[in-house]
């Protein structure tokens, strides 16, 4: 009899205790304070900002091939330079948003392992080609526009490292927006070969830009809940007006055609109104069938299995060393471990 009587206390004061977590998370959320990695939260909230976080970062990383693709044929020292670091940015934002996604329990190997077995999204844009030298400054007005847009109001996202994470990406992303725009102005104001190609690019990447913002807000399966917990603050059809509206000033300077016969503004709305994006596209790029997915999907197995040996000797190089920071000499040891580093990168 006693023991039932403790049993049942328990059992009460284990349903209060959940209770008044969860009631601490919300009023958390209500008032716009973060969320941290050791803070308790409802197992739906870890696992949508995983899927979101992953799915972000594994855009980033595939991100990399199509541009990376012009980086040997960029018609000069300082556009290949500019490249290059822009490629570079987004290894770092992957890298970034992978260790935001390891505070919530889930290791770089698992979200890695599932990309690579289709079990895991990334962005529908990445699956087109880049066909010609213009591509790379309609990706950087576009593509990286369209991704400041979406990932501005993520620095307020209620999850603090996914939030801190988008400050610097987001900084990032503002100045590989303003090169592609500055390429593409250049080779408007070019000669009339280099003045079709921007256009073409432009005719090329304008709608599957609209797409980055996802699916319709009356089909998007996550956007209502991701807004009630502040991950996400804005819905899918108001950033991409947004997007819109800042576009179309901009393409006017660049002296380029967004390629949209039912593009005007609307006096009343205060708004520009644009044609229908081609869903069906959108849809059959997210299921595999878009022009790049296998290629993509295939090349980023590939680096990753050629580069087992630089995990490898990583891994062996912080244990072998691991002891030594810790022994209260950081300051040496620190320079010392870099020092080896700087030996060994160049030798
Ligand atoms: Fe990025
Ligand atoms: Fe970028």
């Amino acid at each position: 009899m006693t023991a039932v009587t403790t049993g049942t206390a328990v059992e009460a004061t284990v349903e209060t205790t959940a209770e008044a977590y969860e009631a601490a998370f919300d009023a958390a959320v209500a008032a716009d304070e973060r969320i941290e990695p050791r803070d308790w939260m409802p197992e739906a909230y870890r696992a949508s900002l995983v899927r979101q976080m992953a799915q972000h970062a594994h855009s980033e990383i595939i991100g990399m091939q199509p541009e990376a693709n012009w980086i040997t044929r960029a018609p000069s020292l300082r556009r290949k330079a500019i490249l290059m670091a822009k490629v570079q940015d987004e290894a770092g934002h992957g890298l970034y948003l992978y260790s935001a996604a390891e505070t919530l329990g889930t290791s770089r190997t698992e979200l890695l392992d599932k990309l690579h077995a289709g079990r895991q999204k990334y962005s529908s844009i990445f699956n087109y080609p880049t066909l010609t030298w213009a591509d790379v400054g309609a990706i950087g007005w576009l593509v990286d526009g369209a991704a400041i847009t979406n990932q501005v109001p993520l620095c307020r996202c209620s999850y603090g490292p996914y939030a801190r994470a988008m400050v610097r990406i987001c900084k990032e992303e503002s100045f590989h927006q303003r090169q592609g725009y500055e390429s593409l102005l250049a080779l408007s104001r070019g000669t009339p070969a280099q003045h079709e190609m921007a256009q073409d690019a432009v005719n090329r990447w304008w709608w599957p830009s609209l797409m980055m913002f996802g699916p319709p807000d009356d089909e998007s399966a996550h956007s209502a809940q991701s807004m009630t917990w502040k991950i996400k603050r804005h819905s899918n059809d108001e950033l991409r007006q947004r997007f819109v509206d800042i576009c179309v000033p901009q393409a006017e300077t660049l002296g380029l055609t967004l390629p949209d016969p039912d593009l005007k503004w609307n006096e009343e709305r205060g708004q520009h109104d644009f044609g229908a994006i081609d869903w069906d596209e959108f849809r059959e790029v997210l299921k595999g069938n878009g022009p790049c997915n296998e290629q993509r999907i295939s090349q980023r197995r590939r680096a990753h299995e050629e580069g087992a040996w630089v995990r490898e000797a990583a891994t062996a190089y912080a244990a072998k060393h691991s002891g030594k920071g810790a022994s209260g000499d950081s300051g040496t040891g620190g320079a010392r471990s870099a020092r080896l580093v700087e030996k060994e990168a160049t030798a």
